[in-house]
């Protein structure tokens, strides 16, 4: 017999209004499914919703006794979870907000402890397909890079307000990029000739510093991945919130409730890493596995996002 073809939910897909929207494919979904331990009245939050994908399948597992509090800065994304969620059978609350202040969030929703707190941190595909947020390198667009359009100040703001050793120190510190001086450097002479406003003429500067990418092994990776990281770390605040989310978790999760942090780059692993470790010394955690867990091969293939990412779970003692 024919085998009848399943449609792919995370393609691009025509909304109402006919245009393409992309449609985020979650990352070790599976996984999540399997270790995420919780009943049907349980209160759920994703720290990053995104356009929820995550959370649909998580908050599926709910009954009207049930709870999911998605949070996410970008407006457009919570749009579309918005449409996503709405037929749940449990209570669902969308806020635009920082995971930085998620304590504040479930306050105000009268939430004291929950049972997860999920966030897959980073940008997702239609924030990077889009060129007019300027995250991409392989698209031209402004340089923007706030996943919050609220905050004031872009990556453009950044490459060409800084000083060269400033620049030069943000793009090792967040990029690790060994060569940021030469990067900064370029940066600082294409800019007094011009101002860096495009993700090309940024790729332009980087590119002219450390040369085009190059075949074979060596050139897996572009020259202005690391610079792009770095801006978009920076003008995100990325760390910043992320510690404060890994401080808070411990009080706002009830005792055997779970954490999970799927991190895309080594400085957000190590961080999640030392918090969960610190924490599982002081009693106050159980690490639900020593390494972190990765994408089988199949997932690998199907989505190339997800080779980079690492999933970390912590159960509240
Ligand atoms: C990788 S995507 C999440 C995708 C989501 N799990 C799904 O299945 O659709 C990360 C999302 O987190 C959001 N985000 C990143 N940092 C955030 C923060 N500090 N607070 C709230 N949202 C954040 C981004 O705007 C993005 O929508």
């Amino acid at each position: 017999m024919k085998e009848k073809k399943v449609p792919d939910p995370f393609s691009v897909q025509g909304n109402e209004l006919g245009e393409q929207e992309i449609i985020h494919r979650p990352v070790l979904l599976d996984t999540l499914e399997e270790l995420l331990d919780f009943g049907e009245g349980a209160a759920i939050v994703d720290a990053t919703v995104g356009q929820g994908g995550h959370a649909a399948v998580l908050a599926g597992r709910l009954d009207k006794s049930g709870c999911l509090v998605g949070l996410d800065v970008d407006q457009d994304n919570i749009g579309v979870a918005t449409g996503r969620l709405s037929k749940m059978k449990c209570r669902v609350e969308l806020v635009r907000e920082n995971f930085g202040k998620l304590d504040e969030v479930l306050g105000e929703l009268g939430l004291e402890k929950v049972d997860v707190i999920l966030a897959d941190l980073g940008v997702n595909s239609a924030q990077l397909a889009r060129s007019e947020r300027g995250f991409s390198f392989q698209e031209d667009g402004p340089l923007d890079m706030r996943m919050d359009d609220r905050l004031e100040r872009t990556a453009g703001e950044l490459v060409n307000g800084l000083g060269e050793k400033e620049l030069a120190d943000l793009i090792y510190k967040y990029g690790e990029e060994r060569r940021s001086r030469r990067i900064a450097r370029s940066i600082v002479w294409q800019r007094s000739k011009e101002r860096i406003d495009s993700t090309f003429k940024l790729v332009r500067a980087i590119e002219s510093a450390v040369g085009p990418r190059r075949k074979g092994p060596s050139g897996r990776i572009h020259p202005a991945t690391r610079t792009f990281q770095a801006l978009r770390i920076a003008v995100n605040d990325e760390m910043g919130s992320l510690e404060k989310l890994l401080d808070m978790a411990p009080g706002l999760l009830r005792e055997g409730g779970q954490l999970a942090v799927i991190s895309f780059h080594s400085l957000e692993d190590r961080q999640v890493k030392l918090n969960f470790r610190e924490n599982a010394k002081k009693g106050i955690y159980e690490l639900q596995s020593r390494k972190p867990l990765q994408a089988g091969e199949q997932e690998r293939e199907q989505n190339p996002r997800s080779r980079s990412a690492k999933l970390r779970i912590a159960k509240r003692i």
